[in-house]
């Protein structure tokens, strides 16, 4: 099918959210459709959640607006919105004193599903799409994180959607249980083809990478590239070679003063580790040996591979999606060193 006449699952036209002056989301412009599974790629407060709020219809925006399945606006037609969008929110929110069953007959008499044999069947098939139908009876709160977020997706895809909003899917799971997720979201979309969406935020890009035909890339409110993650990674060109030296920080500084024509961009992705974009590896390998010999920065070892979905992320925004965390955690260093000294 030619991607032209599948149907826009979502459209939306200058959709922003606005907080004091904190501008959320910005004018953003982009279109879903169906079959796809689009990926909403960003660090903390880029407004991944606040966008997929706004469109079931849990957030007002301040400008702009979006349209679901060709047919409904978010401003003017938010009930039938709510009715053919299933939101599976970043907090688990499915109620530990109840059952997994007992969790999604709440949910199905919240949608208005009447009650009898056609309702308890859609049940008992959400439980087993997600692989719950042996814990159907059990109380939630003796359920894993895994097995928990499991049945949010199934209490999402009740009211049979168009559009699956999935916000951090496998946010705070081990590799083991986000692999499931990654299973189940990936065994929805071959299950429902036609007139059927999923919109997901995550910041693992690995998770983006495998899952997702298309990502927008959104940083502090903007979408900074769209595409597929193929495309994406074709798109900066190039190659990067990753360095191994003792400071980071130093080599990195020393790279950047490299022209761009050479160097196209320098990340430090840890204290000890410089990602270099370049043109061609193999050609800029000498070089950066070169250089780092003359300034006397010891390359423990070099590897050249090719760019990952995070270089991507780098060269759009300038920073890595684990920047923030790395912040967070260097200041809980300066307190903590802080406080010993003043003992
Ligand atoms: N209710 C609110 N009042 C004021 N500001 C808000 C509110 N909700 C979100 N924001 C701000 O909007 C911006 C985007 O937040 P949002 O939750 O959409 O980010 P996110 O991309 O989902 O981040 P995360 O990866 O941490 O979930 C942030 O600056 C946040 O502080
Ligand atoms: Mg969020």
């Amino acid at each position: 099918m030619s991607s032209d006449n599948r149907m826009n699952i979502v459209k939306t036209k200058n959709l922003t959210k606005q907080w004091g002056n904190i501008v959320a989301v910005d004018h953003v412009n982009f279109e879903i459709k169906e079959g796809e599974i689009f990926g909403f790629l960003g660090p903390n407060g880029a407004g991944k959640t606040t966008t997929i709020k706004m469109l079931c219809t849990l957030l007002n925006p301040t400008d702009g607006t979006a349209t679901i399945a060709e047919e409904f606006d978010i401003l003017q037609d938010p009930a039938e919105v709510r009715r053919c969008v299933g939101y599976v929110p970043q907090d688990i929110t499915v109620d530990g004193r109840l059952t997994a069953r007992e969790n999604l007959e709440f949910q199905a008499s919240l949608y208005g599903i009447p009650r009898g044999k056609e309702r308890e069947e859609k049940i008992e098939q959400m439980l087993k799409l997600v692989e719950l139908g042996q814990r159907a009876d059990g109380l939630v709160e003796m359920f894993s994180g895994g097995m928990r977020r499991r049945l949010e997706i199934a209490r999402g895809l009740l009211v049979e959607p168009i559009l699956l909003l999935l916000d951090e899917p496998s946010v705070g799971l081990d590799p083991v249980s986000r692999k499931s997720i990654w299973g189940h979201v990936n065994k929805l979309k071959k299950k429902y083809r036609d007139k059927f969406a999923i919109l997901m935020s995550t910041h693992y890009m690995e998770e983006a990478d495998r899952l997702c035909d298309r990502i927008a890339i959104i940083d502090r409110g903007v979408i900074v590239a769209l595409d597929t993650p193929k495309n994406l990674k074709r798109k900066i060109g190039g190659q990067v070679v990753e360095i191994d030296v003792e400071k980071g920080r130093r080599a990195a500084k020393r790279f950047e003063k490299e022209d761009k024509s050479f160097i196209i961009n320098v990340k430090e992705l840890s204290d000890q580790t410089v990602a270099i974009e370049v043109n061609d590896g193999e050609s800029a390998a000498p070089k950066i040996f070169k250089i780092a010999s003359e300034n006397k920065i010891d390359i423990k070892s070099m590897r050249i591979r090719e760019p990952s979905l995070e270089d991507v992320f780098i060269h759009y925004t300038g920073k890595t999606l684990r920047d923030e965390d790395t912040d967070l955690i260097s200041f809980v260093r300066r307190q903590f060193s802080k406080r010993m000294r003043s003992l």
